[in-house]
C-alpha cells in the first residue's frame, strides 16, 4: 500500500489510507481511479449491508431527494415516523431517537442512563463496560470503550466508566456499587476481533441488572441490522436490553444511527437531547428501505448460509496453514493469523484486488455485504489461499491497522 503516502495534503491524515482513490462501487465490488477492481469484504466498515450502490438505495435516495430532504429536528417528517414505527414493530423497543452515527447513538444512551439515574437511582451515574469494547470516538464513548491505547488520549475525558473483562460475571458483580446505573456492551465485540458474549453471560447480566435496578445497554451498532444472521443480535440470546443502539448497516451507507429504548425508561424531556440533522428525511427513508430489504423473506437465511460457507472455508484454511481461531457470527467473522502479520495479509490481498481488514496485528476481520453471493465467497477464499501460500513460509513484521 505504498507505505501510506498521503497524496492529498488538504485531507487531514487521521487514517493510514492506501495511495489510491475510489470512484465507483457496485454490489461486492469497488473500483479505483485507475480502473482496478477490488472484491470488497470491508464494505465501508460493515456499513454497506446491501453492497455498493444497490438499486434499492439509489432509487430511494433519488425519489426521497425529489420530495423532502430535511425538515429540521423541530418537526416530524414522514420517513422519520415510518422508520420509528418499523423499528419498534420489528424489535422489543417502543421509542427511537435517530442520530448521524453510532457514536452519537451511544452518547445518547449514556445521557439517557445518567438522566434515568438522576431520577430513579439517587443520582447514580457510573456505567460498567467491557475491556476491548468499542463504542465510538466522541469523548464519552471513548471513555466507555475499552481500548488501552486510548487511556490517556485527550485527557481529561468524561469519568464514570468502569471496565471489566468480557464474559466474566463475577467481575461485574464485584464492581456494582451504589453509583452504578448501567451495564453497556456489544453482544459480539466487533473491533476487538469478533468476540461473542456467551448466552449464559448475557442472561446473567440481565438478571443482575434486574436485581440491582440497572439499565442494560446493548451496542448493536455493528451487530444490528442482520449482520449476525438475525435482525438484531439480542434475539439470539433470549435477552432483551433496555436500550439498543444502532448505526452502520441501518443507513446502508448513509450516515444514520439510532437509539431504541423501552417505554418504561423514557425520561428525556424536550430540549434534553437533539441535533440539527437527527431524523433527516432522506437518511431515514433510506433506513426504511434497508430494513424492508433485510426483513424480506429469505434475506436473513442467506446471511446465515453465506456466513457458514465463509466460516467453513476459513476454518479449513486455518487448519491447512496452521493459523489460529476462526470466530463467526453470521457475516461478521474473524480469523487469527498465528505467526503471520494480518496487516501483511491485508496488503497482499489489496495487491491481488480484495479489501479485508485487520482490526488487530494478528487478526483478520470479514464484514462483506449481507447479499454477497456464493461465487464471491469462493473468490475471497481462493485469494486468501494464494496470499497465505505466499506468506506462510515468510511471516513478516508486526502492525496494527486499527
Ligand atoms: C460496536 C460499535 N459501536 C459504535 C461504533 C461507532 O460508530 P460510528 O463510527 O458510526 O460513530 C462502532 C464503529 O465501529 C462500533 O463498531
Amino acid at each position: 500500500m505504498n507505505n501510506y503516502i498521503n497524496p492529498y495534503p488538504s485531507v487531514m491524515a487521521v487514517a493510514k489510507r492506501p495511495d489510491i482513490t475510489f470512484v465507483k462501487g457496485k454490489g461486492s465490488w469497488i473500483w479505483d481511479s485507475t480502473g482496478k477492481s477490488y472484491l470488497d469484504v470491508v464494505q465501508g466498515w460493515a456499513v454497506n449491508c446491501l453492497g455498493h450502490s444497490s438499486d434499492i438505495l439509489v432509487e430511494t435516495i433519488s425519489r426521497q431527494a425529489g420530495k423532502l430532504i430535511h425538515a429540521g429536528p423541530g418537526f416530524f417528517n414522514a420517513p422519520m415516523v415510518q422508520l420509528s414505527d418499523a423499528l419498534t414493530s420489528h424489535s422489543c423497543f417502543d421509542q427511537v431517537f435517530f442520530t448521524n452515527s453510532g457514536a452519537e447513538a451511544n452518547e445518547g444512551a449514556i445521557k439517557l442512563a445518567r438522566k434515568w439515574g438522576s431520577i430513579h437511582k439517587q443520582g447514580a451515574y457510573e456505567i460498567i463496560s467491557l475491556e476491548h469494547g468499542f463504542h465510538g470516538r466522541t469523548l464519552a464513548t471513548m471513555s466507555a470503550s475499552g481500548k488501552a491505547e486510548w487511556e490517556n488520549l485527550y485527557a481529561p475525558k468524561p469519568s464514570g466508566f468502569i471496565k471489566v473483562p468480557r464474559n466474566d460475571i463475577e467481575a461485574i458483580k464485584s464492581t456494582i456499587n451504589k453509583n452504578t446505573v448501567a451495564i453497556m456492551l456489544e453482544p459480539v465485540q466487533g473491533e476487538s476481533g469478533v468476540h461473542p458474549a456467551s448466552p449464559a453471560y448475557l442472561q446473567a447480566l440481565r438478571a443482575l441488572a434486574d436485581e440491582h435496578k440497572l439499565l442494560l445497554i446493548f451496542d448493536e451498532v455493528q451487530t444490528g441490522m442482520g449482520r449476525t444472521g438475525t435482525l438484531f443480535a439480542y434475539e439470539q440470546y433470549g435477552v432483551q436490553p433496555d436500550i439498543m443502539t444502532l448505526g452502520k448497516g441501518l443507513g446502508g451507507g448513509m450516515p444514520l444511527g439510532a437509539m431504541a429504548i423501552k417505554q418504561e425508561i423514557a425520561c428525556f424531556e424536550p430540549g434534553d437531547q437533539g441535533g440539527t440533522f437527527n431524523g433527516n428525511a432522506l437518511v431515514t427513508a433510506v433506513g426504511q428501505a434497508v430494513l424492508h430489504a433485510i426483513v424480506a423473506p429469505g434475506f436473513l437465511e442467506h446471511v446465515g448460509t453465506m456466513g457458514a460457507l465463509l466460516s467453513d472455508g476459513l476454518t479449513k484454511l486455518s487448519a491447512k496453514h496452521g493459523l489460529g481461531e476462526v470466530r463467526a457470527s453470521g457475516l461478521l467473522l474473524a480469523m487469527d493469523t498465528g505467526e503471520i502479520s494480518a496487516v501483511d495479509v491485508v496488503e497482499k490481498m489489496f495487491e491481488m484486488g480484495a479489501l479485508i481488514n485487520a482490526p488487530r496485528a494478528y487478526t483478520l476481520r470479514f464484514m462483506p455485504a449481507l447479499n454477497i453471493q456464493q461465487d464471491e465467497i469462493e473468490q475471497i477464499l481462493s485469494l486468501l489461499e494464494q496470499a497465505f501460500a505466499c506468506m506462510v513460509d515468510n511471516p513478516t513484521g508486526k502492525g496494527d491497522n486499527v
